[in-house]
Order: C-alpha cells, then sequence, then structure tokens
C-alpha cells in the first residue's frame, strides 16, 4: 500500500481478534513510531508492549484503580474492566517520558509521541492490522501511571490496541478539507 492511501484510508478498528501482530510486525510498528519528528532529539517516546497473558498485568492496574476509588465494586463491574486489558491480542502502551528543557516544552513532547502513535496507526494499517487509539481517565491518573513505571509529569499518550479486524471496516467519512481551512485575519 503506498503511504497517501494508508495515510487517508485509515480507519479505526474497534473490534480487534487473533491472531496479533508478529514479533516482527511489532518491530515495524516501532520502527515507525521512532521515526516521528522530535524536537531537539530527545527521544520522549516510551512503549509497553502487552501480549497473551502480561495483559492481565493490565487489567490488574484498571480493577486496581476501580477497588481505590470504589472498595465495594462487584465482581460483575471488576471483571467488566479487567477484560478492556483483553480486547485485543496485542496492546501497545505510549508514554510520553518529559524531560525538563529549555526550549522544547512538554506539550511539544507529548505531541511528538502523538506524531509516533499515528505513525503505528498508519504502519498497521499498511501492515493490513486493525488498531485503536485509547486513552480515557486511566491514562491521566498519577497512581497508574506509578504502576506503569512512570511519573506524574510524564504523559500517558494512548493505549494501542492492535489485532486482525474482527468487523468489516467502516465507510470513511464523507469529508474534504475545506471546512477546516481559515484565513488570516485581517490586521
Ligand atoms: C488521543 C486520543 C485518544 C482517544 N481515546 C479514545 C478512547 O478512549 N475511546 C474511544 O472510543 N476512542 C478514542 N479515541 C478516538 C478513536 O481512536 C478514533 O480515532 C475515533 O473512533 C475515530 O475513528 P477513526 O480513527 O476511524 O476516524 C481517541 C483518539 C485520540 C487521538
Amino acid at each position: 500500500m503506498d503511504t497517501l492511501t494508508a495515510l487517508t484510508q485509515r480507519v479505526s478498528v474497534p473490534r480487534l481478534t487473533e491472531p496479533g501482530p508478529t514479533p516482527e510486525q511489532v518491530r515495524q510498528l516501532l520502527a515507525a513510531a521512532i521515526r516521528a519528528p522530535d524536537h531537539g532529539m530527545l527521544r520522549p517516546w516510551r512503549f509497553i508492549v502487552l501480549e497473551g497473558a502480561d495483559r492481565e498485568r493490565l487489567g490488574d492496574i484498571m480493577e486496581w484503580r476501580l477497588l481505590k476509588r470504589q472498595p465495594d465494586a462487584d465482581r460483575k463491574a471488576r471483571d467488566k474492566l479487567r477484560a478492556k486489558a483483553l480486547r485485543a491480542p496485542t496492546l501497545i502502551v505510549a508514554v510520553a517520558e518529559i524531560t525538563e528543557h529549555h526550549k522544547v516544552p512538554a506539550w511539544e513532547q507529548v505531541l511528538a509521541v502523538g506524531a509516533a502513535v499515528q505513525n503505528i496507526m498508519v504502519a498497521a494499517h499498511a501492515l493490513g492490522l486493525g488498531a485503536m487509539w485509547r486513552t480515557g481517565d486511566l491514562a491521566n491518573d498519577p497512581s497508574v501511571k506509578a504502576r506503569l513505571g512512570f511519573a506524574d509529569k510524564d504523559q500517558v499518550v494512548g493505549f494501542i490496541y492492535l489485532g486482525t479486524p474482527a468487523v468489516a471496516p467502516k465507510a470513511l467519512p464523507d469529508e474534504t478539507p475545506d471546512p477546516f481551512l481559515r484565513e488570516l485575519p485581517d490586521d
């Protein structure tokens, strides 16, 4: 698939099944990720790849967070959350590890990791994989960041779910760039 086709035809795939990406495909996705633009070459991206039973550890964190907030959460609610970590064969947690820098503010480092995630999304599509970028409250919880091995200054940019599409690709929205164009205001 050529690059422009991948960029313009990519869609998110919310329902994913086995098989997940091969180890070689995971390497390709990460290789694409680390070619994102990065002001100051700070290399802010960190990736945790979770496959198979390792995904349960993210489920543990989700359940642990629920119980901290709602100690009486019932089994059903706990299992529902745990199941989220198993929604796809492979998960990549993408985190911006922020470096204090005189010229590159934190927001630029977060954007660089966002660009890295988008590279993963487009590369996954080009490889015929399904992918879905998710965040949710989990991404902004300092205690979750700590359990993932990061500090509060860092930012979880996405939980990227990867696998084989379990549903037909949704139709692309019928959109053009025109509504997003603006003119410079008059002086
Ligand atoms: C930073 C970020 C976080 C997102 N988090 C979620 C999420 O937690 N849950 C969700 O359903 N969609 C989330 N989305 C949106 C989907 O990834 C997806 O882009 C959206 O469903 C539109 O589908 P499309 O990518 O095919 O246009 C997020 C997107 C971004 C960029």
